[in-house]
């Protein structure tokens, strides 16, 4: 039920309307319980949570046939639109056999319990080959977006979407806010211009550099990591966040950062999903975005720049403005952080960054040195991941 009371602050949402499909009266929630039931998974309750609290603006459901392959082919929605990753909800043949067009129905997770309601207007068989080519750029199973999209339902059920009950985030739950809030917030603080950081890593230096050089033109940066679903050797959000805290109360002016999770599951679609993380960005208010280098890619799917690329090539579409940086090292005869662009030095003075090499390290037990690392942040990294071995 869309509140037309709530004020919309800052830059305009993507489609000109920030979406609200919450509906959290007890009414709605009775009369959703008489309704045929659809068991969902949490990768998609995470996209009903963007699309209710206009995260994913414009969009007011799951696709339809229509928009879905627009998107697929043309990389925008069949009005016009720039949208880049097709968000769609699989269901199984047995599923799919049972519910009807203009049917609506309940959404219900794994133990019953009720999140949405959907009016399935549409019932369609994607062409998942298609799909994989040309938003993963790979038809390969080894790439782990594909292989999640190919293991779902054969049959997609598209429609608007009715947010009955707010998934919780747990522990993150003081760092949740919605599009709505961090507009407001930032309008408070008196930030005009606000970029905005996706990652899906614990913080390394690189992160930090290209964080605060963007930092320097703008009021104020949204640190929003990525706390959805994940790859299972992708290091756990919890202990992702202990690294945001900690860089951020050592290192970081506390009156020009906020910390907000991103409650989305990763796609690992390299270019594709620079666009998306942009535009939900944006509908959270910010005016501007940071790609650097590989942004969202996995492996050697992705060339190091292509996302920067195919930004480049809609730009103009996209209503906001980009950050885009080269890769990032520590050179040791700068003494400092450096790209190819201000640092002079051969290849062998230069520590290289990503959150690969991090990753490595921390399962190895090595501890990330200060050119890779802060070592407040190298610390609470290898207590978390000690943590998480012994649970294992
Ligand atoms: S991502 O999958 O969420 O993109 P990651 O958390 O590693 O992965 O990256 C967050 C952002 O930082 C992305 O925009 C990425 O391009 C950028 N980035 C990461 N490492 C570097 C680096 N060494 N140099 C420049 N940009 C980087």
């Amino acid at each position: 039920m869309v509140n037309e009371m709530e004020k919309v602050y800052g830059i305009t949402p993507h489609g000109g309307k920030l979406v609200n499909l919450k509906d959290l009266s007890v009414s709605s929630l009775e009369a959703a319980k008489k309704l045929p039931k659809l068991t969902i998974n949490n990768w998609t309750i995470s996209d009903i949570e963007l699309l209710a609290i206009g995260g994913f603006s414009p969009l007011t459901g799951f696709m339809s046939k229509t928009d879905y392959e627009a998107v697929v082919n043309h990389m925008h929605l069949a009005n016009g639109i720039i949208w880049s990753i097709p968000i769609t909800l699989p269901v199984s043949e047995e599923d799919a056999e049972k519910i009807e067009v203009n049917e609506k129905v309940t959404l219900v997770d794994a133990d019953g319990a009720i999140y949405a309601t959907m009016t399935v207007t549409d019932k369609y068989r994607p062409d998942k080959t298609l799909e994989a080519q040309n938003v993963y750029g790979t038809t390969e199973e080894a790439h782990p977006g594909v292989k999640k999209m190919y293991s779902t339902g054969p049959v997609y059920l598209g429609g608007p979407i009715n947010l009955l009950k707010m998934p919780s985030h747990g522990d993150f739950n003081d760092y949740y806010m919605e599009p709505i809030e961090t507009r407001k917030l930032f309008h408070d603080l008196g930030w005009q211009t606000i970029v905005g950081f996706q990652t899906r890593n614990p913080i390394h230096r690189a992160h930090e550099f290209i964080q605060k050089t963007a930092l320097e033109s703008v009021d104020g940066l949204l640190l929003n990591p990525l706390v959805g679903e994940t790859k299972a050797d992708d290091i756990p959000a919890d202990v992702r966040m202990k690294s945001y805290e900690t860089i951020l109360h050592y290192y970081y002016p506390k009156d020009r950062v906020r910390l907000v999770i991103y409650p989305a599951a990763m796609r690992y679609a390299g270019p594709r999903e620079a666009i998306l993380h942009a535009i939900v960005r944006k509908n959270y208010g910010c005016t501007h975005f940071i790609v650097g280098r590989d942004h969202a890619g996995v492996g050697d799917y992705y060339g190091t720049y292509e996302a920067q690329e195919l930004i480049t090539s809609v730009e103009d579409e996209m209503g906001m403005q980009f950050f885009k940086f080269e890769n990032a090292f520590y050179c040791n005869k700068c003494g400092s952080m450096a790209t190819n662009k201000t640092c002079p030095h051969d290849e062998k003075n230069r520590i290289s960054l990503s959150g690969t090499k991090v990753r490595k390290m921390l399962r190895d037990g090595i501890v990330p040195p200060k050119e890779v690392s802060r070592p407040e942040v190298a610390k609470v990294l290898i207590e978390g991941m000690r943590k998480q071995v012994a649970h294992e």
